[in-house]
């Protein structure tokens, strides 16, 4: 009996090999260059993406294979710029794959699906031009400019005040409550108050929950059958990975009692200020909103916080950069408005040189190819492969970006000595590109912005301390980047 059951396990094992094998004899993937084992399996780049390595691994492939690579049975990576235009393109037909359903606040890959993680594109351009009106650059500053300024100061206020009492401070865990208070203000209504105490990720729950969201998205997406497996296994499943969601859902609540708000009061959020715009549309429901609002602060929180921090070690590991920026942004009045920072040339240089070569998501943005294929860099590609590209790659091109693994703000200042290119400027993607581009890329700049002027203006001389280092800065990704080290401290 127990042979026979083997036997038969060892049948279908050899079967299921045989059959693999012959699919990936046939097909039309089989002409891009990738490694040998990517015909039958994707599972190296989960695993790398579960170490944190996810951008390392994909850019090391392009280095060896080129700007197509095979690293799947059907996922291709591509770096070429015309193939990136193609599959970004507005208005195109290349769909978010699947793998969006699972970063959100709600259970891993189940609906409803908020703005980021949808795949449906009328779905998805419904919700854009609704949630869109809150965030232009015009909007943002009518409603938002005064708070994200005054959350800077918070940040900074006590940046300098934790400096004073233990001689250093982790400036990342101060941008972190300063992109968490600003994003839990325009979504909520009222901020989660994390620059009061200046709490850490290990200490707030809020903080917490998006780590934990994150890693079991994650999980359930590259290992179903594991995290169906953990999830009903009674003890395992009492696991807080397992319940992250719904108290991220019941966080919304507070969303949605805001959205109701007079436009112009106190608590009102940005749904308040949307509904006021349009009439009191009331196409979002409950559910949507408390998606939306669970979404946006995982979207907005630590992509925002970990840019200004590499900004800042960036700035502070070259010594005449730092005095330079000091001396512009000091020279600025008091009072000074975010359109004024906006024309600051050596604080718009150090802003996009960060976010070319440190920007939070330089991740692999995977799209389905529509039905009837396409040809891609010479590759006839069919229907339902998923294709990917990374900014992280895209950014580092040496054909596109001069030298380009150093961090060198002359290509972005006026008559610098290397300026850009119209190649470079089409590459340039921290924010994504096309129909899916992010929708808080103006809050971020003026989070960025403020946040570097406040800086080297109110900490003129400061220095990183003996702990920061180019190692402890290494970067280390799954979906976004963080440092190695967790921290980036700093003395005043
Ligand atoms: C430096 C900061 C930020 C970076 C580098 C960044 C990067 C990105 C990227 C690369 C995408 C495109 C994803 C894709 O196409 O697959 C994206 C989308 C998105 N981002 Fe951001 N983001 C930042 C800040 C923010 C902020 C502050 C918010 C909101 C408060 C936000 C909300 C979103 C949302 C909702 C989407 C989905 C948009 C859609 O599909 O229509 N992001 N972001």
């Amino acid at each position: 009996m127990k042979t026979d059951l083997l036997s038969i396990i060892l049948a279908v094992g050899i079967a299921s090999v045989l059959v693999k094998t012959f699919l990936a004899s046939r097909s039309p993937l089989n002409r891009i260059p990738g490694p040998w084992y990517a015909r039958f399996t994707d599972l190296p780049g989960a695993m790398a993406s579960m170490s944190r390595q996810q951008v390392q691994y994909y850019h090391k492939l392009h280095q060896q294979y080129g700007p197509y690579v095979r690293v799947g049975p059907r996922n291709v990576f591509v770096s070429d710029i015309d193939s990136f235009r193609i599959i970004h393109k507005i208005g195109g037909n290349f769909l978010k794959a699947d793998y969006y359903h699972y970063f959100g606040p709600t259970e891993a890959g189940e609906p409803p699906y908020g703005l980021f993680q949808m795949t449906d594109p009328k779905d998805h351009a419904q919700r854009r031009k609704l949630l869109g009106r809150g965030f232009t650059a015009t909007s943002l500053r009518a409603e938002w400019e005064d708070m994200v300024r005054q959350k800077v100061v918070d940040a900074i206020v006590g940046m300098k005040t934790e400096a004073a009492s233990k001689g250093v401070v982790d400036i990342r865990r101060w941008w972190m409550c300063m992109a968490s208070d600003v994003v839990s203000k325009v979504m909520f209504g009222k901020s989660f108050d994390a620059l009061k105490e200046g709490k850490d990720s290990q200490e707030d729950p809020w903080f917490e929950l998006v780590q934990i969201t994150n890693r079991s998205s994650f999980l359930a997406m590259q290992f179903p059958l594991l995290y169906n497996i953990m999830r009903y296994v009674p003890i395992i499943n009492r696991a807080s990975m397992f319940h992250a969601h719904e108290a991220m859902m019941s966080k919304g609540d507070a969303a949605v009692q805001n959205s109701k708000a007079a436009a112009d009061g106190d608590n009102a959020n940005i749904f308040a200020k949307v509904r006021q715009q349009t009439e009191n549309d009331d196409s979002l429901t409950k559910l949507d909103i408390q998606v939306e609002a669970g979404s946006f602060m995982i979207a907005g929180t630590d992509t925002t916080s970990n840019t200004l921090t590499y900004l800042v070690w960036a700035v502070l590991s070259r010594p005449d950069l730092q005095s330079a920026l000091e001396d512009e942004v000091s020279a600025l009045g008091e009072g000074f408005t975010d359109s004024q920072l906006e024309k600051l040339p050596l604080l718009h240089a150090v802003i996009e040189e960060t976010l070319r070569l440190y920007g939070a998501a330089p991740t692999p943005l995977p799209r389905i190819v529509p039905p009837g294929g396409a040809r891609l860099g010479g590759y006839d590609i069919p229907a339902g492969t998923e294709v990917a590209t990374q900014s992280f790659t895209m950014h580092r091109d040496p054909k596109i970006f001069d030298d380009p693994e150093r961090y060198d703000v002359e290509r972005w200042l006026p008559g610098g000595s290397c300026t850009i290119s119209p190649a470079a400027k089409a590459a340039f993607t921290p924010f994504g590109a096309g129909s899916r581009v992010c929708i808080g890329q103006h809050l971020a700049y003026m989070e960025l912005r403020f946040g570097a002027a406040l800086f080297f203006r109110e900490c003129r001389g400061a220095k990183l301390d003996a702990s920061t280092t180019p190692e402890s800065m290494e970067m280390r990704n799954l979906v976004l980047i963080e440092p190695k080290g967790k921290v980036c401290n700093i003395v005043l």
